[in-house]
């Protein structure tokens, strides 16, 4: 991995938390972004972090060409970032709905969409998306997330016929319920028992596995899911 200079979007918790820590213990260059650091421990001389909220558009925008500027050895974008937020659509006011969209489906495309000049021309790329099993299989009180999951894969597929020929390789990751801070302002959780989740590191292999693959094999997409799925409400 020592050739992957990797931006990983939501690198602070969770699943993109686990995922930097294991591309750099593979030797991979990981630049980071999120909105806060605080709660985030970790410290390596190829991690390099800005605080950016995605949903910021221009704020986006201009970080993302500093990035380009600083970092132009970037040749892998791992697209993370996102919360959840369940319930009956009429619950949710409109500005809740453009701010969900805007972090859980559009930043996605507009960071994809600002990178990908970058990637066509170094002649190469990775793009990994963090989709979820709710972009699968619509689910009670899901509309939001299953319509931002569901976007968000359907873009990738797509995204992926335009740019496969140009090197530039694309997948989607859909995981089922994984133990993280996902759930800290929801009213439910995976259940207690070890087999109700996904393992983590086992997100981040898969990740190293997509990578490691030789150029001209792509992973379109790869679906995890726990072996007893049991949702607890709080
Ligand atoms: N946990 C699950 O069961 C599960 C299952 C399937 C898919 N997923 C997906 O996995 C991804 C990561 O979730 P997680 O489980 O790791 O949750 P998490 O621990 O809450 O991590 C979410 C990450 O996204 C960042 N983030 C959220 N909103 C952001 C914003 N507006 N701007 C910049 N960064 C933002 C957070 O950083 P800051 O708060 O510092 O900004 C944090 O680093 C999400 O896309 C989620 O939909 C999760």
């Amino acid at each position: 991995m020592k050739d992957k200079c990797i931006l990983i979007t939501g690198s602070s918790s969770g699943i993109g938390y686990e995922i930097t820590s294991k591309l750099l213990d593979l030797g991979a260059k990981v630049i980071g972004i999120a909105r806060n650091y605080d709660r985030s421990k970790l410290e390596n001389k190829n991690y390099i972090t800005y605080k950016c909220d995605v949903s910021a558009r221009k704020k986006l925008e201009l970080l993302l060409k500093q990035i380009l500027k600083s970092h132009p050895e970037i040749n892998c974008l791992i697209s993370n970032a996102g919360y959840g937020d369940f319930g009956p659509l009429e619950n949710f006011s409109t500005l809740n709905i453009e701010n969900f969209v805007s972090t859980n489906l559009t930043s996605h495309i507009v960071i994809t969409k600002l990178l990908l000049p970058h990637f066509k021309k170094i002649k190469m790329g990775d793009i990994i998306y963090i989709g979820s099993e709710a972009g699968l299989l619509g689910a009670k009180n899901g509309t939001l997330y299953c319509a931002a999951k569901f976007g968000l894969r359907g873009f990738s597929e797509a995204l992926s016929k335009d740019v496969a020929r140009k090197n530039i390789r694309v997948s989607i990751i859909n995981p089922g319920m994984v133990r993280t801070s996902f759930f800290e302002n929801l009213n439910f959780e995976p259940g207690n028992n070890e087999e109700n989740t996904i393992n983590i590191k086992d997100i981040s292999s898969t990740i190293a596995y997509i990578l490691n693959l030789s150029r001209n094999t792509i992973v379109d997409e790869i679906n995890l899911s726990p072996s007893k799925k049991v949702i607890k409400f709080k």
